[in-house]
């Protein structure tokens, strides 16, 4: 007797680089371990919002526990949508949000819900790892162009011949991961008018918008807003990622869409998590939370950078402007031969207890490469994380 089917596009993805590490880390419990690679905040959610947070579900009877509407409870929404606007992004209204079981759901609604009739979807690499493997299990092919070091700039001419075969949308971070790079102005603009001009969607995927350093983020939903949509989640501010909350929003036909998605796989969005996100967003306190998140964040960014420059001065990696990684360009160390990285990753956690996340998860390309999360780690350790991996560097044999 044969087995029953089981789906081979979804049994073909390769697991998520992030759970493979889990599972390493898991086997070596005890052991002193820097944790570089972890996409994962460094501070708790301040006490005011839990405490609110707790009276909200000690005094609100039962509906605090019931199921939402689809799209979520109208007050999250507008609360969402409140928070794009107070922090430079378009103006909309509830019905332009929708929520979902975050980030990376919202990710899975878009490629779902707006496919069109080219079944290909462009990346600019690296590229953030979901992207490729949820893409070509819903049967789409990616595309890509790529952004090259020093500053990891998106390609104009190659960015147009390829929007020109014909795209159902081009998706990427801003801020990016792992580069860290914020879109310019230009560059919105030029993402923005090849989406109109070709009929596609330009899908910006901001959970890290409000954790910027230097600069300032550009919403490209207020350039194009017929044509973008822009993703978010609670993840990274205020930092409860596995409270599960993510949003989509854009044009009200799109979310409509996008909410079905939402509706017929989870049914609606967490609960908890949305009467989080009314607390939040709606609190003033939030700006000075922020301040202290992005004061703190900077420090660590510093600290991280400042003992690579010392101790491994032939490594290229931009000064992040924004969000959690430092990309470090170690092709001056190691040569870009594809699997290189992958090896000093694990040479580098099993003899110097530092872990760390190889560039090839971004794209072929990135051989050469390390992603290094600045947020996660506390200064001192981060220095620590950077001493060791330097020594992992000098007696890694290939
Ligand atoms: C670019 C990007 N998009 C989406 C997500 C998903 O966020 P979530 O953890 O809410 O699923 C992440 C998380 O690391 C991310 O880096």
């Amino acid at each position: 007797m044969a087995l029953p089917v089981v789906s081979e596009p979804w049994l073909a993805l390769p697991g998520s680089p992030t759970r493979r590490l889990d599972r390493v880390l898991e086997g070596l419990r005890g052991v002193d371990i820097v944790n570089l690679a972890a996409g994962r905040p460094g501070l708790a959610p301040p006490g005011w919002l839990l405490e609110a947070f707790h009276e909200r579900l000690i005094k609100g009877g039962l509906a605090p526990f019931g199921y939402t509407p689809s799209g979520g409870l109208r007050e999250a929404r507008e609360a969402v949508a409140r928070d794009i606007e107070e922090t430079g992004g378009p103006s909309l209204s509830w019905r332009e949000v929708v929520l979902t079981a975050g980030g990376q759901n919202a990710v899975a609604a878009v490629l779902h819900g707006l496919r069109g009739r080219h079944g290909r979807i462009l990346l600019v690499e690296p590229a953030w790892f979901a992207y490729e493997p949820l893409a070509r299990a819903m049967g789409l092919e990616p595309l890509y162009v790529e952004s090259k070091p020093p500053d990891y700039r998106i390609p104009e001419e190659p960015l147009k011949e390829a929007v020109e075969r014909g795209v159902d949308m081009i998706l990427l971070p801003d801020p990016d991961n792992p580069t860290g790079r914020l879109l310019t102005e230009g560059e919105a603009r030029l993402l923005a008018d090849l989406a109109v001009d070709h009929d596609a969607w330009l899908v910006v995927d901001e959970p890290y918008r409000t954790l910027v350093y230097e600069g300032s983020k550009v919403y490209p939903a207020k350039l194009a807003p017929g044509n973008v949509v822009g993703l978010g989640a609670l993840s990274k501010d205020p930092g409860v990622p596995g409270w599960r909350l993510g949003y989509a929003y854009g044009p009200e036909e799109a979310v409509r869409a996008l909410e079905r998605f939402v509706e017929f796989t989870v049914y609606c969005p967490p609960r908890a998590a949305q009467e989080l996100a009314i607390l939040y967003f709606n609190d003033e306190r939030k700006w000075e939370f922020r301040r202290i998140l992005r004061e703190e964040y900077r420090r660590r960014r510093d600290a991280l950078l400042g003992a690579l420059e010392r101790l491994l001065p032939r490594a290229r990696v931009p000064r992040a402007p924004a969000g959690m990684f430092l990309y470090a360009d170690l092709t001056g160390y190691l040569g870009g031969e594809r699997g290189v990285t992958e090896r000093l990753a694990e040479h580098a956690l099993a003899r110097h207890a530092v872990l760390v996340l190889p560039g090839e998860a971004f794209g072929p390309s990135q051989a050469g490469r390390l992603r290094l999360t600045f947020t996660y780690e506390p200064p001192e350790r981060l220095v620590e994380g950077a001493r060791r991996l330097a020594e992992a560097i000098q007696d890694f044999k290939g």
